[in-house]
C-alpha cells in the first residue's frame, strides 16, 4: 500500500512463523506519520486485497496505524465496508460490552481464566468470516492472543490420528453448555440464555432452540442446557485446504465453571464420546501451532475465522482488546 502520505512496509516479529512459504501472522506496519481519515480512504481502496491476503496468511496484525480509541477503531472496520456481524444477534456464549454498534470488549472473563484456541461461534450454526481486534490497553503481564493455523493443524492430526481425523469428518460434532439465567461474567462463558436467545420467556426461548434444530432441558435452578443440532468439524478452503473449523480443543479443555463440565461438552455428531487421545492431541499441537499476538497499543489484527484460531492468555493488569465481527463474505 503506498499513498502519497502513506507508506506501509512488510515487517518481522520475534518467532514468526512460516506455514507453505508465508509468514504467520503477516505483519503490516504504518510508517509514516499520518491521520486516520487518510488510512481509512487507503484502505477503502485495498480492502478486496487485504481480506485476500487474509485468506492466505490467516492473519494480518497492522501496527503503527493511528488508532486510539474506540471509535477510531470502528472507523478503522467499517473502511473495509464489510457487513457488521452484531454481538446481540449471535449465539456466542461470552458476556461481552458494545463500545459502539460494531465494536465491543473481546470477552469480560477474569485475567487468570484462559480462552482455549477456537473458531469464534464455531459451536453454533451462525458464525463470523473475519473477526477484528484492537488492543486500546495492553496487559501488564501476558494477555497475549495466541493465534493457529487451523489448517496446518488439521494436517498433522490427519496425519497422526488418521481414525479420529476420518471420525470427526464423517460424523460432525454436537456441543452441550448449561446457559445461566443472568448473565454471569466471572466465567468465559457466562452469557444468560435471555441474552443468547434474545427471549425473555422460556417459551420464546424454545422456539428459538427448536429454530436452530437445537434441544434443550431446563434445569432446576432456571439455567438451560442446549445441545446444539450436528454441526461439521472441518470446512473445506477455498485453496482446496481442509481447516480444523469446530470448538473442539476449547470445549473439551476449557468449557468449565459452576455449571459447566467439559467432559459433557462435546460429542461425535452421534452422541458417541470423543476419542481423548486424539482430542488431547489436537490440543497439543493447538499449543505446538500458536503464536502469540505480542499486543501493543494501538495495534489492530485481522483473522480471517476459516483459516485460523484464536485465543486469550492470562493476564495480570488492565487489559483492553475490543472485537469486531463481520458476517459471513466469501
Ligand atoms: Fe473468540
Amino acid at each position: 500500500m503506498r499513498e502519497r502520505t502513506l507508506e506501509v512496509a512488510e515487517t518481522s516479529l520475534p518467532d514468526q512463523q512460516s506455514h507453505f512459504g508465508d509468514a504467520f501472522p503477516l505483519v503490516l506496519e504504518c510508517r509514516t506519520a499520518t491521520d486516520l481519515p487518510i488510512v481509512c480512504a487507503v484502505l477503502r481502496e485495498t480492502s478486496r486485497h487485504l481480506v485476500e491476503r487474509a485468506a492466505r496468511y490467516g492473519v494480518i496484525l497492522f501496527r503503527g496505524f493511528p488508532v486510539l480509541s474506540d471509535q477510531d477503531f470502528d472507523a478503522f472496520v467499517a473502511a473495509f465496508g464489510l457487513p457488521n456481524f452484531p454481538y446481540y444477534e449471535s449465539l456466542s456464549n461470552a458476556v461481552r460490552v458494545n463500545r459502539t454498534p460494531r465494536v465491543f470488549t473481546a470477552n469480560e472473563a477474569p485475567p487468570d481464566v484462559e480462552i482455549y484456541l477456537h473458531h469464534e461461534m464455531a459451536q453454533t450454526p451462525i458464525y463470523p468470516s473475519h473477526l477484528f481486534f484492537f488492543c486500546e490497553q495492553p496487559a501488564t503481564t501476558g494477555g497475549a492472543t495466541p493465534v493457529c493455523r487451523s489448517d496446518v493443524l488439521w494436517e498433522r492430526l490427519a496425519a497422526r490420528c488418521p481414525q479420529f481425523a476420518r471420525d470427526l469428518e464423517a460424523k460432525g460434532l454436537r456441543y452441550s453448555h448449561i446457559m445461566p439465567a443472568a448473565d454471569d461474567a466471572a466465567s468465559g462463558m457466562g452469557r444468560s440464555w435471555p441474552s443468547t436467545l434474545r427471549s425473555t420467556t422460556r417459551a420464546e426461548a424454545e422456539e428459538r432452540l427448536a429454530g436452530l434444530g437445537y434441544s434443550w432441558e431446563w434445569q432446576p435452578d432456571g439455567a438451560l442446557r442446549a445441545t446444539t443440532p450436528v454441526l461439521p468439524a472441518i470446512r473445506r478452503l477455498p485453496n482446496g485446504r481442509t481447516s480444523f473449523f469446530n470448538q473442539l480443543i476449547a470445549a473439551s479443555q476449557g468449557w468449565k465453571d459452576g455449571r459447566n463440565d467439559p467432559s459433557r461438552a462435546i460429542t461425535y455428531g452421534d452422541g458417541a464420546q470423543l476419542d481423548r487421545a486424539g482430542a488431547l492431541e489436537a490440543a497439543r499441537l493447538g499449543d505446538e501451532l500458536a503464536f502469540d499476538v505480542p499486543w501493543q497499543r494501538g495495534d489492530v489484527a485481522l483473522v480471517d475465522n476459516y483459516v485460523a484460531m484464536h485465543g486469550r492468555r492470562t493476564f495480570t493488569g488492565t487489559r483492553k482488546v475490543l472485537a469486531s465481527l463481520i458476517a459471513s463474505v466469501g
